[in-house]
């Protein structure tokens, strides 16, 4: 269960960071250069959120201790960044700019939550 919960972390970190950091750089690019980056940002987007929900069902179960809503409250911003992504696609700049603000509460919930007491 270890080596399986080693890979799904692994998995998900790698593809929340891609997720997150090219959010975060095309804060800085043009209409013409975001969706080009649409799909792999979705595809990476769907592999957080997958192994994400495993990790989910394997380490956190039904804990409802400080972690555990840490967690569920990154969670539900990366959520809402990958519905602002997919629908304020006429304004590309504009939705990676707000997702980018979602992710970063997202990386800084994930990362705080083993500290949360
Ligand atoms: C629906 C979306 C998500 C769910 C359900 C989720 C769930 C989880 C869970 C349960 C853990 C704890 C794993 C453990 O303690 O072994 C975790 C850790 C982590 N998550 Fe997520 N996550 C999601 C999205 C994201 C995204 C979008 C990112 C990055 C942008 C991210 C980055 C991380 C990182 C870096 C850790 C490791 C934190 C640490 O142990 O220090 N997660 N996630």
């Amino acid at each position: 269960m270890h080596i399986l919960v080693m890979i799904l972390l692994s998995v998900h970190a790698l593809a929340g960071v891609f997720w997150a950091g090219s959010t975060l750089a095309l804060t800085h690019s043009y209409f013409e250069v975001t969706p080009k980056l649409f799909r792999a940002q979705m595809g990476a987007a769907a592999i957080a959120v997958v192994a994400g929900l495993a990790l989910w069902g394997i380490v956190i179960r039904g804990a409802q201790d400080p972690m555990a809503h840490t967690l569920a409250l990154g969670a539900a911003l990366a959520v809402i960044a990958a519905a602002v992504q997919g629908a304020m696609r006429r304004t590309p700049v504009r939705a990676q700019r707000i997702a980018a603000v979602l992710l970063s509460g997202t990386v800084v919930c994930m990362v705080i939550a083993p500290y949360v007491t």
